[in-house]
């Protein structure tokens, strides 16, 4: 089996025997038994950490899920500054959890959550920030500043709960650079290992947005200049 990767922008190929194992079983024996200065991430070895995030032909994977076929392109993650070999450093894309204050806000009494409450955010809950969906996603070819998919999951999954006690401040968090930035293109969905769909979350975002009086700033010149003041809670 060969496999092609990428490595600060140079093809190398490497020949491997055939395997049922993982990208990321092939990547260690590489490393052992023919070039020790190949650099990747990993951690957990079992889809959980996040560490290990890649793409292989085109496509985001985790490589201790994913199954090498012979021919594989790998290469690192889009959109995140590149370190070294499949090595890229999240620092940026994190720190976006913060611009979007994705943490939970509790009031002094903490309401009852309802098994039906609790299952609205269950998904997004699941998100290990391997960066998979930050990758994909094509608005940072035009805006870095993005705060992105990964990171409005999160604010979702805050905004959503029934403990939350600062949703308006969390959905104030995420005009600029957030949720209007979002071309619901989709291409974030497929790739996430944990079945999350950010630009489902985006969209649930922008109606929430809509009930406490954002509106889209594309279209707030077609109220032929009339001021629509500012949003009231
Ligand atoms: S749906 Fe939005 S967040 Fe997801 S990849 Fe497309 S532009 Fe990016
Ligand atoms: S939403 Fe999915 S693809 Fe994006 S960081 Fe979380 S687990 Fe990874
Ligand atoms: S090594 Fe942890 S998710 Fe792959």
């Amino acid at each position: 089996m060969t496999l092609h990767i990428i490595r600060n922008g140079e093809k190398s190929v490497y020949t491997v025997a055939e395997t049922d194992g993982t990208l990321l079983q092939v990547l260690n024996e590489i490393k052992t038994t023919q070039d020790a200065s190949l650099s990747f991430a990993s951690g957990c070895r079992s889809s959980v950490c996040g560490s290990c995030a890649v793409r292989v032909n085109g496509k985001e994977v985790l490589a201790c899920a994913y199954k090498p076929q012979s021919g594989d392109v790998v290469e690192p993650l889009k959109n995140v500054p590149l370190i070294r070999d499949l090595v890229v450093d999240m620092e940026k894309a994190l720190s976006f959890n913060k611009v979007a204050k994705s943490w939970a806000v509790s009031p002094e009494i903490l309401p009852a959550v309802t098994p039906d409450a609790a299952e609205i955010n269950e998904v997004q809950s699941d998100c290990i920030l391997c960066g998979a969906c930050y990758s994909a996603c094509p608005v940072y070819a035009v805006n870095s500043e993005f705060i992105g998919p990964f990171a409005l999951t999160r604010n979702w999954r805050y905004v959503s709960d029934v403990r939350e006690d600062d949703v308006a401040g969390k959905i104030a968090a995420v005009q600029t650079n957030g949720i209007w930035d979002c071309t619901l293109c989709g291409e974030c969905v497929p790739v996430c290992p944990q079945g999350i769909a950010p630009k489902s979350d985006i969209d649930m975002l922008r109606n929430k947005s809509n009930v406490l009086g954002y509106m889209d700033p594309k279209y707030a010149s077609f109220g032929g200049g009339l001021d629509f003041g500012a949003p009231s809670f």
